[in-house]
């Protein structure tokens, strides 16, 4: 049934309990098939359910006994000082769901001193996004077809003061989500990667016959395209969608700054197993001093907190964000980052961690579930 979203608020509405709460909510707010697009993950969604599963198989242990009179969520990441560990994840084409889109979301970041990870394809420039942020921001690039217009994107975050480029390696080509396809959802016209516009997108001939491969081939993230980009970039590289250890202590060789663990919210390729599921072993290859990070399936704090107790540094809030945004812009994202802060506090407070770096796996406790 088609159905009118309702408009975005300018309060926040009362039956917002938790963070988590946003999500249904966002229904109302969003379009079915802008929903769809949002929502789906690739293939049947295998993955996307894996990923919230994931965090129902762990436990947290209260251990109440604790001081917890100077105790922080305060963290460095290499050489970024953070006040809490949630960062908002690159989400592309926000206007999809408020007109005031990465803008609000940047206004949100400033005010919870939030890190933003703004989109290559964002539907405003990046130079609008960071006018509009706090200090902390951090571009999410896509390796584009031509070398010089990637470069392009690296200059201009540069001069805007982003801090750190995060590479997303994961999505050079996308298996479709039969959910998107079935829903019947394009882009609208008006909505576009504002970043790109000025791009001359170039077509490209493959040197396969595949088509998939030939499209992969055109922004595939080598080791060679990124050992290159690391060594010339005057900014930190965090390399985003590393599920494998072998590539994650590769690319910590390669000099990479750190390393998003992250199936795309499983919007990548479906059966991908849950990246929480991964993470232990991926720490385990790099190292305890690695900036590790986390994202997909994050709803809770408590989910932020399990994730950092397998062994990430910090976390990337994906579609929460957009949720939020629907139903009251700037506020909606910055209450739902304010939830999730105080969630994650909560789960400290009543484990005795003191700070972020005492949250550990021995916090945890395996659940069985019979299933
Ligand atoms: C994304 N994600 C994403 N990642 C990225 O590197 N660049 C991008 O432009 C986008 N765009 C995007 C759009 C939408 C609608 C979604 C839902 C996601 C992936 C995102 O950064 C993150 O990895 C996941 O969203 C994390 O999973 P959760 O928090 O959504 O479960």
């Amino acid at each position: 049934q088609p159905q009118t979203p309702l408009t975005p608020l300018s309060y926040i509405p009362s039956e917002i309990a938790c963070a988590q709460d946003y999500e249904a909510l966002a229904h109302q707010f969003i379009e079915p098939k802008r929903l769809a697009y949002i929502e789906g993950g690739s293939g049947h969604d295998r993955t996307l359910q894996l990923n919230r599963d994931a965090f129902q198989k762990w436990g947290i242990i209260p251990r109440p006994f604790a001081d917890m009179a100077h105790a922080t969520t305060a963290l460095t990441l290499g050489s970024h000082a953070l006040e809490h560990p949630f960062l908002l994840a690159p989400v592309a084409y926000q206007k999809l769901v408020h007109p005031n889109a990465e803008l609000a979301t940047a206004q949100a970041a400033a005010a919870t001193d939030t890190t933003m990870v703004s989109s290559t394809l964002s539907s405003v420039t990046m130079e609008d996004i960071a006018e509009h942020s706090g200090a902390m921001r951090w571009f999410q690039l896509y390796l584009q077809p031509d070398e010089q217009n990637t470069t392009e994107l690296v200059i201009r975050a540069v001069k805007s003061d982003y801090q750190a480029i995060v590479v997303t390696v994961d999505a050079a080509v996308q298996s479709p989500s039969i959910r998107v396809l079935r829903a019947g959802f394009v882009m609208p016209n008006e909505i576009t990667a504002a970043n790109l516009e000025s791009q001359f997108q170039k077509p490209h001939e493959g040197v396969s016959k595949s088509r998939i491969f030939s499209d992969y081939m055109v922004s595939a993230p080598t080791f060679a395209r990124l050992e290159k980009l690391i060594r010339e970039c005057p900014l930190p590289v965090i390399i985003k969608g590393v599920l494998s250890p072998q590539d994650a202590a590769a690319l910590h060789d390669l000099g990479a700054a750190g390393i998003v663990v992250s199936n795309h919210g499983g919007r990548t390729l479906d059966g991908t197993p849950a990246s929480l599921d991964l993470l232990p072993a991926i720490r385990d290859a790099v190292g305890d001093r690695f900036p590790v990070l986390l994202d997909s399936g994050i709803r809770s704090g408590s989910d932020a907190f399990k994730a950092i107790a397998l062994g990430a540094d910090a976390v990337l809030i994906g579609r929460l964000q957009v949720y939020a945004l629907s139903v009251a812009g700037a506020l909606g994202v910055a209450h739902m980052l304010k939830l999730l802060r105080e969630e994650f506090e909560l789960c400290m407070a009543m484990t005795g961690c003191q700070s972020v770096t005492a949250i550990r796996s021995t916090t945890l406790h395996s659940v069985m579930r019979a299933s």
